[in-house]
């Protein structure tokens, strides 16, 4: 039985040690980061998951950013501890709070990642918006929470301004 929870700030070190287990080393250098830095991940979207023992199986993180200029959630990173991937739980994540992010109004969701994974959500190639380089364009998907929402979204993505 796995539980899906919100992420509290206690979690964080060991949502770190998940990603640096699931992660090739220096995941941190990434220009997706730079995105991150000293902006606080979304609060009530990123979430944490844990089977009955309270062992951390999975987290998902959001951060907010500006694609041009129309507010947009990044999605990532997500990890799903070695022993649990493939029983769905990636699914899961993504499904649940992609939901909550809709519930909550927000209009759009971008990420860096594999397209053949994550085109089953509903995501798909962004065109005319540049995440910082170096980053392979093919990879960078998007998802409309609102009708047409990246219509006409284009530019750099830039860190939120708060
Ligand atoms: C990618 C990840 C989050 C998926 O979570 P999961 O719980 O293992 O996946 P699910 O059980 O929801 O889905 C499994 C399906 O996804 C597919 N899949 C998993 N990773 C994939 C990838 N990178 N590309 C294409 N398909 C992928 C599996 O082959 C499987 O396909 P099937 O349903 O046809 O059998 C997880 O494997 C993970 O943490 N990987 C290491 C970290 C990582 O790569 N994170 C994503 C960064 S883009």
């Amino acid at each position: 039985m796995i539980e899906l929870m919100a992420e509290q700030p206690d979690d964080r070190w060991e949502v770190e040690a998940l990603y640096d287990l699931c992660f090739a080393p220096g995941r941190e250098a990434l220009s997706s980061y730079r995105l991150r830095d000293g902006v606080p991940p979304v609060a009530g979207l990123s979430q944490v998951a844990r089977d009955s023992d309270g062992i951390l199986a999975a987290a998902i993180r959001f951060w907010p950013v500006l694609a041009g200029t129309a507010p947009a959630l990044l999605l990532g990173p997500v990890a799903v501890h070695p022993t649990r991937q493939g029983e769905g739980l990636g699914g899961s994540l993504i499904r649940d709070s992609v939901a909550k992010a809709e519930e909550t109004g927000w209009a759009r969701v971008m990420l860096v990642g594999d397209a053949p994974y994550y085109r089953r959500f509903g995501f798909t190639k962004l065109t005319g918006v540049e995440m910082p380089p170096p980053t392979n364009p093919d990879r960078v998907l998007g998802l409309a929470l609102q009708d047409a929402a990246w219509d006409g979204v284009h530019g750099q993505v830039r860190r939120w301004k708060g």
